[in-house]
């Protein structure tokens, strides 16, 4: 129990590193009272382009690659049957710094705290079972172009992470040892439900037709 808590801390403090919200801090702005608020890569891009975008979504991928690198790094030898549990622990402890920095949480009557764990969780995909990302990615890719809407995507693409994980376990392609599996398909369900959780403004705008529309335009401010 103590590797996993290490991997979460571990994973957390590099969660931290909220690029999107760094990013605006160099711009003197604070994107968590821009746009939706998010502090992830499709608000940076809706607020402040597609490049600020771009940098945001490849500094939340590396994030999220260093954590469960250092993990791996710390933990192959003595655990080489359980290391890519203690990945999906690190990978699960950015996504909590990711969605809740505690330097956001601790502040007063702010009501953004955070993104939302997409880009953490693409990456995951890619450092835990890369056979994931080609279908996770489609399926993403495909609900944007048809709908517009990159929260959806970000659902769907949550969901199939779930449901891969799952089944790919099942057909021996995870390469974790049995005693491990439940305890990764639990995992993979809490990744997925956080995931959506985080997005409920998002399902709430979708349901009443009042959800943002993707557009690399940067949005004019107000
Ligand atoms: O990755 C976050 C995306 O799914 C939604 O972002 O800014 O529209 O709430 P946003």
């Amino acid at each position: 129990i103590l590797k996993r808590i290490i991997a979460i801390v571990i994973g957390y403090i590099f969660g931290l590193f909220l690029s999107g919200y760094l990013l605006g801090k160099t711009k003197h702005k604070d994107i968590t009272t821009m746009g939706s608020g998010n502090a992830g890569t499709t608000n940076t891009l809706r607020m402040f382009g597609w490049k600020a975008g771009l940098i945001t979504l490849l500094g939340d991928i590396l994030k999220t690659l260093l954590a469960i690198f250092v993990v791996w790094l710390l933990f192959h030898r003595s655990e080489p049957e359980g290391v890519r549990l203690l990945e999906l622990y690190a990978g699960f402890g950015t996504i909590l710094g990711h969605n809740f920095p505690f330097y956001m949480c601790l502040r007063k009557g702010e009501k953004k705290k955070g993104g939302k764990g997409i880009a953490c969780t693409g990456a995951l995909m890619i450092a835990f079972c890369p056979i994931e990302v080609p279908i996770g990615l489609s399926i993403f890719i495909v609900t944007v172009i048809l709908t517009k809407y990159v929260s959806l995507g970000s659902i769907l693409g949550l969901i199939s992470f779930f449901i891969q994980t799952v089944v790919f376990g099942e057909l021996g392609w995870l390469d974790v040892t049995t005693a491990y599996k439940t305890e990764i398909y639990i995992l993979a369900a809490a990744i997925m439900l956080l995931g959506i959780v985080r997005h409920h403004e998002n399902i709430k705008r979708l349901l009443n037709g009042t959800e943002n529309k993707f557009s690399l335009k940067k949005k004019e401010e107000g």
